[in-house]
């Protein structure tokens, strides 16, 4: 294995770490499959990571970015705009929840990363957090239209009201997914001292 793609920093942000499993998981489904990657922001907010999947899907991708505030896809799609990448990316005025309803039905199967950045957008009405319920419900159907080999990258914060309750949900939640057919891994910081952070790494194997 070449050395210098390895290098990073040795403990790295888990930002960096969901990214690079996003860029992972592109480069190992598709030269397989032949279709063009279909991304999932369950989370927009402000755009960030949805502007990541969908320069990092490259010019055939599909990115479906789903968020419950009008406000949020609206500073979204400016932003992905900006950049010049607009007509990659689907924003949906809805919950995660309704992945299995949103989405065609000819993506089933064939999901190569979904990522959730969990919890409350900074700046905006700290009420609009997600919660476990919707988030669990967005994983049981990403468990089956995510592609083999494919992504599901949880970013949960325990900070906020609420938030390490859902961050225990989705953990029980990844820890009851089979051996055979999944590798989860969960990565955080035991010298955080505000807002614990917690990534969850999730491949389905083919
Ligand atoms: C931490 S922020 C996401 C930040 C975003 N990734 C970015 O790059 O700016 C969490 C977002 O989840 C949204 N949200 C809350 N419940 C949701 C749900 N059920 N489905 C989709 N989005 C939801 C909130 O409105 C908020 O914008």
């Amino acid at each position: 294995m070449p050395l210098l793609p390895l290098i990073m920093p040795c403990v790295d942000e888990l930002l960096r770490m969901s990214r690079r499993a996003v860029l992972a998981a592109l480069a190992s489904v598709h030269p397989a499959r032949g279709a063009a990657p279909v991304l999932v922001d369950c989370t927009a907010g402000n755009g960030h990571d949805t502007l990541f999947l969908a320069e990092a899907g490259g010019a055939s991708c599909r990115v479906w970015a789903f968020d419950i505030q009008k406000e949020a896809l609206i500073k979204a799609r400016e932003r992905v705009a900006a950049a010049g990448v607009a007509e990659r990316v689907a924003f949906l005025l809805a919950g995660h929840e309704a992945i299995a309803e949103m989405l065609p039905a000819a993506v089933q199967g064939e999901i190569t990363a979904a990522v959730f950045n969990l919890g409350f957008l900074p700046g905006s009405d700290k009420r609009q957090i997600t919660r476990a319920a919707s988030t669990l419900k967005a994983l049981e159907t990403l468990q089956t239209w995510l592609a083999p080999e494919g992504l599901i990258s949880v970013h949960s914060y325990a900070g906020h009201p609420g938030g390490a309750e859902e961050r225990a949900a989705v953990r029980r939640w990844f820890e009851g997914l089979a051996w055979s057919s999944w590798r989860v891994a969960s990565y955080g910081f035991i010298n955080k001292p505000n807002n614990p952070e917690e990534l969850f790494l999730a491949r389905k194997r083919a």
